[in-house]
């Protein structure tokens, strides 16, 4: 069955491994199906939910979209463009704003954790922030939306706003009602400082995150650094049970091989984390550092990423911009 592709990743700062193997390795993945239509968009909008320096932004809107290139994703069978280029968004969003209802808003845990103890001084923009992730996928009628875990709320918000525009105007099935596609496996890369934490660009140690623009070096510094325990590597799933770092670290080997994790428990069961980290590390360098040294070349030229920037955007002005039109109407505009 043919499916309609739609994702977003935020120009905010490094991209790392959690971004890679939890959702850009899947956009690739799905794009190769050749019975697919694949939309990728470089959430800017998003991104300015926080502050932002307008000095850094754009370059970082260039890096984002360099990282889609290097990965894997392809201008001729993907569209890719970012979003503040396609005023459809933010004119979508205000509109399924006032479907989505307030007690919606107030169960998203992100939020809460992004606003953290001040809650009164976060912007309204973060507070709204997954209206405008609904629209993101609406606009384009996506069927399938590939994220890591911690999406998994904000899709929710996505299908209940889509179910109620289409129950309060009568218009069964005119919003598609879009369905995650969040692996069972590895959709949650953790911290390597900290197992019980995700992997993320906002933690404050560099050592927690490979960079996809990390050198070799680095790679085999931070693996080498990563968080394990004083015991063997186990013999069995079950026994990664209480040892989170471990198992994560076993989850990123067995990704980026891509095989399942008891076929790398066999592999590395009873040896001991110094010979595991190491083929680990050669691992994670030989997936990774293609990519990053093709990010550094591709961004030596600007012009060519905002040329495939804008001319994605033309073919997604032209989805969402009809979507919304036809949305107008059925609100009475
Ligand atoms: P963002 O920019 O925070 O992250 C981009 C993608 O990377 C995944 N991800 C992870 N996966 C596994 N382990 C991790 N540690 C990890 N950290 C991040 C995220 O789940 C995401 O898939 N709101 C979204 C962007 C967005 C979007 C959309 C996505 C805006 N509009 C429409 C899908 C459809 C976000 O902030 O992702």
């Amino acid at each position: 069955m043919s499916k309609k592709i739609f994702s977003g990743v935020q120009p905010s700062g490094n991209l790392h491994l959690g971004n890679y193997i939890g959702a850009i390795k899947n956009f690739v993945d799905l794009q190769n199906q050749k019975e697919n239509q694949c939309v990728y968009c470089v959430v800017d909008l998003h991104a300015i939910t926080l502050k932002q320096d307008p000095k850094i932004l754009k370059d970082s809107i260039r890096e984002t979209t360099a990282a889609f290139l290097s990965s894997g994703i392809d201008p001729n069978k993907s569209i890719i463009f970012n979003q503040s280029l396609v005023p459809a968004h933010a004119e979508g969003s205000w509109i399924l704003g006032c479907i989505a209802r307030m007690g919606w808003l107030n169960r998203m845990t992100q939020f809460k954790e992004k606003a953290g103890k001040d809650k009164e001084k976060a912007s309204v923009g973060l507070y709204i922030y997954p209206i405008l992730m609904a629209a993101d996928i609406l606009l384009y009628d996506a069927t399938h939306v590939p994220v890591g875990e911690d999406q998994k709320q904000h899709l929710e918000l996505s299908r209940d706003i889509a179910q109620k525009f289409n129950s309060d105007f009568n218009v069964p099935n005119f919003l598609q009602v879009p369905e995650p596609l969040i692996k069972k496996k590895f959709s949650r890369i953790m911290s390597l400082k900290d197992g019980t934490k995700k992997m993320s660009k906002s933690d404050a140690s560099d050592l927690s995150r490979i960079n996809l623009t990390d050198t070799k070096d680095q790679i085999s510094n931070k693996i080498k650094k990563a968080k394990t325990d004083t015991m063997p590597i186990p013999s069995k799933i079950n026994e990664l049970e209480k040892r989170p770092e471990v198992e994560n670290l076993l989850g990123i080997y067995s990704s980026l091989n891509n095989q399942n994790i008891e076929k790398t428990i066999n592999e590395f069961s009873g040896k001991n984390f110094s010979d595991f980290k190491e083929t680990l590390a050669d691992l994670v360098v030989e997936k990774i550092s293609p990519i990053s040294k093709e990010i550094i070349k591709l961004l030596k030229n600007k012009d060519h990423i905002d040329l495939i920037l804008k001319n994605g955007a033309e073919k997604a002005n032209e989805e969402a911009s009809k979507k919304v039109k036809e949305i107008k109407k059925i609100i009475g505009f």
